[in-house]
């Protein structure tokens, strides 16, 4: 008879590989070495990072991520990108970008206007937003400042360039916003890859900068936070909140993800502006 084949760890159940209070005293230590502050995050979204960075690397115990995360400031500094979730999309929640393509921006035609996209991840997003304000002619009066933790999710973002197997996936949002336009129309096509087309990037600066610990990037008209509140616990959700909320001008409008919770104090601070697409304006 021939033998089971031996259960390979991805099978292991992700909760297994570290406790709570291991991943408590981790994120500390890490703190204490390096300056940035996870202690706040969302407990299970981050121990799936955790999780995901110890199969990547057949870690077995906490004590081997313990050793190299501390030890190995290089191997800490990749490290960061597995503990993030960088998931994102060209037109994500199309009924937001027609929002604002219909009602919101209205009232900056022929202003100028600063944008700040905060955890922009790999730029899907900051690319759809130039791609709304070219059709409601504003691309060239506007200022977009993308910001992320990981340096992974920004060099990507800088390049703009996906596999084609991750574009696919964008068709159905961008046809609700555009049912007559195709994507080549924006993004030049190869064998594999399709990139955003250069001009998009030409009013976009990118920095890393951390939500939890840097101070605000300048005054904006619109800040984008979506989903990534949804990682944070209610202390850290509070600091951002805060942080946004000195970053917008009188009347700016914050654009939350469909998955973010406005918590009680925050509703103090941000009124809602349309529940729907979770656009909230500055009180
Ligand atoms: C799920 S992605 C969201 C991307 C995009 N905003 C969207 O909704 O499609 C969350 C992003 O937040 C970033 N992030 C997490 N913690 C952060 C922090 N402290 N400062 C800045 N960005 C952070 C992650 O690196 C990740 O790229």
């Amino acid at each position: 008879m021939s033998k089971k084949p031996q259960q390979n760890n991805v099978f292991q159940k992700p909760s297994e590989l570290i406790s709570n209070e291991e991943m408590d005293a981790l994120m500390v230590a890490i703190k204490n070495r390096y300056g940035l502050d996870f202690t706040n995050y969302e407990k299970s979204s981050l121990k799936r990072g955790i999780n995901r960075l110890m199969l990547k690397h057949n870690m077995e115990s906490s004590i081997d991520l313990w050793s190299r995360v501390l030890h190995d400031s290089g191997f800490f500094q990749k490290a960061i990108d597995d503990l993030l979730v960088n998931l994102t999309e060209l037109f994500r929640n199309p009924d937001v970008w027609i929002k604002l393509r219909d009602d919101l921006l209205d009232q900056y035609l022929g202003k100028s206007l600063n944008i700040w996209h905060a955890g922009c991840s790999t730029g899907e997003e900051v690319y759809t937003m130039n791609i709304v304000l070219e059709e409601k002619k504003l691309f060239n009066k506007a200022r977009l400042y993308a910001s992320d933790l990981s340096n992974k999710a920004l060099e990507k973002a800088k390049i703009g360039d996906y596999p084609l197997e991750i574009i696919k996936q964008y068709l159905n949002p961008f046809l609700k916003f555009f049912p007559r336009k195709q994507l080549e129309d924006f993004f030049d096509f190869h064998d594999k890859h399709a990139a955003i087309k250069p001009h998009y990037k030409e009013n976009v600066r990118f920095e890393r900068h951390n939500l939890v610990h840097d101070k605000p990037l300048g005054k904006f008209d619109i800040v984008f936070c979506r989903n990534v509140m949804i990682y944070f616990d209610e202390v850290l959700k509070e600091r951002v909140l805060n942080l946004i909320y000195e970053s917008l001008k009188p009347g700016g409008y914050l654009i939350i993800g469909y998955y973010d919770i406005m918590p009680e104090f925050g509703k103090q601070k941000f009124k809602v502006y349309d529940v729907k697409t979770r656009i909230y304006t500055k009180a």
